[in-house]
């Protein structure tokens, strides 16, 4: 599948792995919709972009997750149609849960769960109507396993990945696709981002964050997968993706170890 003259909107678009994913889609010929809460970020997206006339931007809060509907008929109008929604705007958590109320918990779910489902499930009747479209949804290798530290982050992913298997078998017949994106450590400010037990974000960069993937050759591989429509994809870093492969195939090794790792 080429992405040239596809309309693909783009959440988290305005750093890190969405801005590396805008850059990527408009060299080859895409028509980007580039959301996020700060206009001003996306403005400087957009003149990065390899053709920013063929770039709108669409403010979009997330936590907001009861009015998003009310953006889809303006998203849909900016180049007359959508083709591909990646939802890719999310926030962290570094904290054990011993020390985290449940605000922080509601707080990640209402960015990363709510907003993410809220704004898929008022597009769905769209991409039915056209009986074409394609979910894209990045996760986390931490909505495959459970690592210290990131217990709400963690289960907000992992409540993503029930969401959109369900999702995936009942629109398959309506030639709608679900690709899930799980990515290991990406060097991007999500460490920075990342909410604390008080709820401020930790403002300091994580050793596995830093030591990440560039997010320009991490979206280069997560392209690929969108093209293929592969179902699920883990894009990281060799002990990130055995981390899965373990959880699968030897859950009580990868729990011994995972209890031992510096995760930070
Ligand atoms: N980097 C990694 O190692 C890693 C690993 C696994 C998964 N991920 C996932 O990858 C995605 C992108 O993160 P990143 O690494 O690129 O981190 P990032 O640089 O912190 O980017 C996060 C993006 O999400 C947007 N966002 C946050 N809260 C939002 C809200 N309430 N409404 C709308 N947009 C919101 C931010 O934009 P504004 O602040 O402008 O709203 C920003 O564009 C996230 O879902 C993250 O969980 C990252």
């Amino acid at each position: 599948m080429s992405f040239k003259d596809k309309v693909v909107w783009i959440t988290g678009a305005s750093s890190g792995i969405g801005k590396a994913v805008a850059l990527a889609l408009s060299t080859q010929g895409a028509k980007l919709i580039i959301s996020s809460r700060n206009t001003e970020k996306l403005e400087e997206v957009k003149i990065l972009c390899a053709n920013p006339d063929m770039v709108k931007i669409l403010q979009v809060d997330l936590d907001d997750y009861h009015h998003l509907d009310k953006l889809i008929q303006e998203a849909i109008s900016l180049f007359n149609g959508i083709d591909i929604l990646i939802n890719n705007g999310g926030i962290s958590q570094r904290s054990l849960a011993i020390d985290t109320g449940i605000t922080i918990d509601t707080q990640v779910f209402k960015t990363n769960y709510f907003g993410t489902v809220a704004l898929s499930k008022a597009l769905l009747p769209y991409f039915v109507a056209k009986k074409s479209g394609h979910f894209v949804v990045v996760t986390s290798v931490v909505g495959k396993i459970g690592t210290p530290l990131r217990s709400s982050y963690s289960a907000s992913k992992h409540a993503l990945h029930g969401f959109f298997d369900s999702l995936r078998a009942e629109i398959h017949d309506a030639n709608i696709a679900v690709t899930l994106i799980c990515p290991g450590f990406v060097n991007t400010d999500v460490s920075k981002n990342a909410l604390t037990a008080d709820g401020t974000p930790q403002n300091t960069m994580d050793k596995g964050t830093a030591n990440g993937l560039s997010p320009d050759y991490f979206a280069k591989r997560m392209l690929k997968a969108i093209a293929r429509k592969k179902q699920e994809a883990v894009i990281g870093g060799k002990l990130e993706v055995l981390a899965v492969y373990l959880k699968r195939f030897l859950p009580r090794v990868l729990a011994k170890v995972i209890r031992k790792l510096d995760v930070t």
